[in-house]
């Protein structure tokens, strides 16, 4: 794992911004995973201001996305669907037929991860997959405990993973209890994977991923066998953490 050492957020965002354009140029029709959070969204911000100031095109571009509640409809504002439109999809010029995310209202649930999988394979893979991470260590939403052979599947949502992510919502209880997420095995298939990490929240994460045992009580140590991840993390979030 290469790690690269941000001064802080808006540094990471804008490293990371710089990192997928290059990829890119590189390689216009490329296949991106793409996360949803606090964490992706100051890379989302500098993608769009590059888009409009020089005009690097998605016409090409391929998105799968991490994850969406289950139960919440395109529709909903609080769906990741609605969320990716407004921080990114809305604002550059991506055809919504290469944008793919799980249909976290599909009747049968099961069928849509496995149609979901087939779709990624079928696209020919995962050229660089975006993660944030929980503090818990999830990726995706694969809580501790998730198998690292699990593909994409339908999850039960940690109650620190609810409470983390119900700033989004106007009531804890609104926040569902369970969603569809890529699996671990789904990500360790993308050829190429770019973590980004910030604040002090994540620090003890950070640690653990960097310094830790590979093991399923601590979902992102899987990364560890990834042969091309690199990190991007701020100071914050790497403070003491031994770099080996
Ligand atoms: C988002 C996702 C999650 C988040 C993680 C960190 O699609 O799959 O794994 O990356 O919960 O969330 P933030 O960035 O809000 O701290």
């Amino acid at each position: 794992m290469r790690i690269i050492e941000a001064h802080d957020y808006e540094h990471m965002s804008e490293l990371a911004a710089n990192y997928l354009i290059d990829k890119i140029h590189t390689n216009p029709s490329m296949v991106l995973g793409l996360a949803t959070g606090g964490t992706p969204q100051g890379t989302y911000k500098h993608l769009i201001q590059d888009h409009q100031r020089n005009h690097t095109t998605y016409k090409e571009i391929t998105t799968y996305n991490l994850d969406e509640y289950v139960g919440f409809s395109a529709d909903n504002p609080n769906s990741y669907h609605a969320f990716m439109y407004e921080k990114l999809f809305g604002k550059i010029d991506i055809p919504s037929a290469n944008i793919h995310l799980p249909n976290g209202t599909a009747i049968d649930l099961n069928d849509e991860c496995k149609t979901y999988e087939e779709s990624i394979k079928e696209s020919g893979g995962i050229d660089v997959q975006l993660l944030g991470m929980g503090s818990n260590g999830h990726i995706g939403f694969n809580e501790p405990g998730t198998s690292f052979e699990a593909t994409t599947q339908i999850v039960h949502l940690a109650q620190s993973t609810r409470e983390a992510n119900a700033r989004f919502f106007h009531d804890i209880n609104e926040v569902p209890h369970e969603a569809i997420t890529m699996g671990i095995a789904t990500i360790m298939k993308s050829k190429e994977i770019l973590l980004l990490v910030a604040g002090e929240a994540k620090n003890e994460a950070m640690r653990k991923l960097v310094e830790g045992e590979v093991d399923e009580s601590f979902p992102a140590s899987v990364l560890n066998r990834h042969s091309h991840v690199t990190i991007i993390a701020d100071k914050k979030a790497l403070s003491g953490v031994t770099v080996r």
